[in-house]
């Protein structure tokens, strides 16, 4: 595996890659790598003859006094992980190159933004909509995968592909869990055993709301009110939004036509967890 740090040679790498008609994919995470990432890592080997893996903590989606200092990161593990998965590149750039002295430019994909973790984190989406772009421009991947659970974010990059022409294909790679439910996240790390334990609240408050749906309850109101309520008789959360949404512009629903997203972010001690399921009728 090649460890690149440098945009000049990451760009002539994919550029001599796509020279020979190879197929590029991108994973971009922010490091600390759990078996959710490496699914994504095991999606994107099969989707494409080479595979670039990014790692960079992009300070530009935290909000001051978030977790941007404290985030986890151990780069010699996630290295060898990303080794014994065959992956081609891993890019790991400094943020000097990223965000040279007297960067103002950024991108926001407006509308989408303002919705669900956007409303309390009120810069975040603008800060992954730039890197991405970034990523896109530096890498110019043919494919990219993104993980569904972080939902919004999914969204905010088709629809930033989409207005900004990329001529790259977003993959959406199934949310991958636990065993007893819980959503993989490296803010997981964050939890001790008694959070650990009373984070499955999520999960179940989705699996609830799935119950209701399959029984014929429609109604937005009844269904959030149950999610809501299986996630508040767990004292050590503290709810901060559940939304029943359209799964494409994420505008609430009062009611589920064909589909709706189910979208929660719970704060459980230090860490802020979110989940979501697409309920169909
Ligand atoms: O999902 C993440 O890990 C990050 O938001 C991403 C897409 C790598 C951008 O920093």
């Amino acid at each position: 595996m090649r460890i690149i740090e440098h945009i000049a040679e990451m760009r002539q790498w994919s550029e001599a890659a796509r020279s020979e008609e190879r197929r590029v994919v991108l994973v971009p995470t922010m490091g600390f790598l759990h078996e959710g990432h490496l699914h994504l890592v095991r999606d994107g080997k099969k989707r494409g003859d080479r595979l670039v893996v990014s790692i960079f903590v992009n300070r530009a989606q935290f909000a001051p006094g978030e977790d941007f200092a404290g985030y986890p990161r151990d780069f010699d593990r996630d290295r060898r992980l990303l080794e014994n998965e065959g992956v081609d590149v891993l890019f790991h750039p400094p943020v000097e190159e990223i965000y040279p002295e007297g960067s103002q430019t950024y991108v926001t994909v407006e509308e989408l933004s303002i919705f669900l973790c956007g409303a309390q984190r009120p810069n975040h989406f603008r800060g992954v909509a730039t890197i991405v772009t970034k990523l896109f421009n530096i890498v110019r991947p043919e494919v990219a995968i993104f993980g569904e659970k972080d939902y919004q974010q999914l969204q905010i990059v088709r629809r930033l592909v989409r207005d900004l022409n990329f001529a790259v294909e977003i993959v959406a790679h199934p949310t991958v869990r636990e065993r007893d439910g819980l959503a993989m996240s490296s803010r997981n790390a964050y939890l001790s055993g008694d959070e650990r334990q009373a984070a499955l609240c999520l999960s179940q408050a989705l699996k609830r709301a799935e119950c209701l749906v399959k029984k014929g309850v429609l109604d937005g109101a009844r269904i959030i009110a149950a999610a809501r309520s299986e996630i508040e008789a767990q004292p050590l959360a503290k709810v901060e939004y559940v939304r029943l949404c359209d799964p494409v512009t994420l505008d609430d629903l009062e009611e589920i036509r064909n589909s709706a997203l189910l979208a929660l972010a719970v704060r459980i001690g230090k860490a802020r967890l979110i989940d979501n399921t697409v309920l169909k009728r």
